[in-house]
């Protein structure tokens, strides 16, 4: 028989902690607690698999509080908050604490049997690194990382992906903030309806409120028709606000309403129409400074960053970069029908050695550069730009003699026999001959090299 789970509720309502036992109780045994003592006792004698807190205990104590005490006694426990409809914003601030979600203190059992299942598989992730990979790849198939901060990264884009709140991305030039945005679309309920990217940056000053509320027609020279704007567009789905820190004073303005009041204005138009559309900014400038600097509006950040999500540079993580390199591999393998590419250790040291001011999108744009430059299926420091193939390696400490020696024969032959190759016009006899080795083996070492053979030029 499968396991009944145990559920503790912590509650200072008698009442609730009743109409909770009796909504509960046949599907899972339930604990109640009227204090945070009682809840603390419960855990320390019993095995419990998931909890809820509510958030508003009695006498003024929060229920953040306690949420932070259980947290440091047992720090995969999914804690499950529980809210009256108004304290959403304090709900978020539970999850970014380490709650696993919340919930309305009117629950349906069907959404709380969910979520128990989702806190249960999410704990499961944590604690199996082979089955996070795995989960990983199916839900997010393009984000790869294996380092902690990606994992950290990946943990916060499904938690957030439940929720409904807006989400504020920040990072530097080429971290993936789009790759991310999407991942959370993708992850959402929303998934099946529009996502729609609008870059700030890009938008024409004067056209800015028309591009993103839409015009009726004849509301200003050129209006020739009515127009909807990306809002529209985007409802029942979400939208992805692209270098935030660009709109002008006048667009913040109006998009603040628009997150308050969740209808817009249509440039011309007489009545607001409501929309229902999730909004994700992104920005790689220091918003919260410019806020300082009176070149944000404090009021618009605030209502952006109910969710931050920032994503470490590449230099903070290298340790994916492996990983990354063979993504990248893969992807171009397919895309170039360049079968079994490769690159070779010493050029990864090199990479691993590189600052990397562009980034995921910087390390992704040198090795498609380097495999169309490499006449061979091996991407050997040769290829790389001259800043990185000139980085000074030190004689590497993660490569052993005899790989630096396979290495070293390894690339001696390669440039020998494409030498010879390119000597005589790719002429396979020719070029064995001037080796003098025999033909086959002269064919057998190029597929061992991966060196593609081509006919005589
Ligand atoms: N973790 C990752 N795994 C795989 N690919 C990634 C990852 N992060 C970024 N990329 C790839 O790097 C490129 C840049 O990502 P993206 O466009 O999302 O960055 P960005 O932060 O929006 O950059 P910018 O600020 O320049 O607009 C994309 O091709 C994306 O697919
Ligand atoms: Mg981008």
């Amino acid at each position: 028989m499968e396991d009944v789970r145990t559920v503790l509720v912590l509650d200072d309502s008698k009442t609730f902690l009743e109409d909770f036992d009796s909504l509960m109780s046949s599907t899972f045994v339930v604990l109640q607690a009227q204090t945070e003592r009682d809840a603390l006792e419960h855990l320390s004698r019993k095995k419990v698999d998931v909890m809820f807190l509510d958030l508003m205990l009695g006498d003024g104590q929060s229920g953040l509080d306690v949420l932070v005490r259980v947290k440091e006694i047992l720090p995969d426990l999914p804690v499950i908050m529980l809210t009256a409809h108004a304290d959403v914003e304090t709900a978020v601030e539970a999850m970014r604490l380490g709650a696993f979600h919340y919930v309305s203190k009117s629950p349906k059992i069907e959404e709380l049997k969910t979520l128990i299942d989702k806190s249960l598989a999410e704990r499961t992730l944590k604690r199996d690194y082979q089955v996070l990979r795995e989960e990983v790849q199916r839900v997010s198939g393009k984000i790869v990382g294996n380092g902690a901060a990606m994992q950290e990264l990946l943990l916060s884009i499904h938690r957030v992906a439940m929720t409904d709140v807006t989400v504020l991305i920040s990072g530097e030039s080429g971290t993936g903030k789009e790759l991310v945005a999407r991942e959370i679309h993708m992850a959402s309920k929303r998934h099946e309806r529009a996502f729609v990217a609008v870059n700030c940056g890009s938008l024409v000053k004067d056209l800015v409120e028309s591009e993103l509320f839409g015009h009726v027609k004849g509301s200003f020279t050129g209006a020739t028709q009515t127009k909807l704007g990306k809002f529209e567009l985007a409802d029942g789905g979400t939208i992805f606000l692209d270098e935030i820190g660009d709109l002008d004073n006048h667009a913040q303005v109006k998009l603040l309403r628009v997150l308050q009041e969740k209808e817009i204005d249509r440039v011309g138009g007489t009545t607001p129409i409501p929309v229902n559309v999730r909004v994700i900014a992104a920005t790689n400038r220091d918003l919260f400074a410019m806020t300082q600097k009176s070149e944000f509006r404090e009021d618009l950040f605030y209502r952006l960053n109910v969710f931050p999500i920032s994503i470490p540079p590449l230099r903070q993580h290298k340790e994916d970069i492996p990983l990354l390199v063979e993504h990248f591999l893969r992807q171009y393998e397919v895309q170039l029908s360049r079968p079994k590419l490769r690159v070779s250790p010493m050029a990864l040291e090199h990479l691993m050695e590189y600052s990397w001011p562009g980034n995921i999108r910087e390390l992704e744009n040198i090795i498609q550069r380097a495999i169309l430059l490499s006449p061979t299926n091996i991407v050997e420091p040769e290829y790389l730009p001259k800043e990185i193939a000139e980085i000074r390696v030190p004689i590497s400490e993660s490569l052993s003699l005899p790989q630096l020696e396979r290495e070293a024969k390894e690339r001696a032959s390669r440039l020998a026999i494409l030498r010879a190759l390119d000597q005589n016009e790719w002429d396979i006899r020719e070029a064995a001959r001037s080796l003098g080795i025999p033909e086959k083996t002269l064919y057998d070492k190029c597929s061992k090299l991966g060196i593609k053979l081509r006919k005589k030029a």
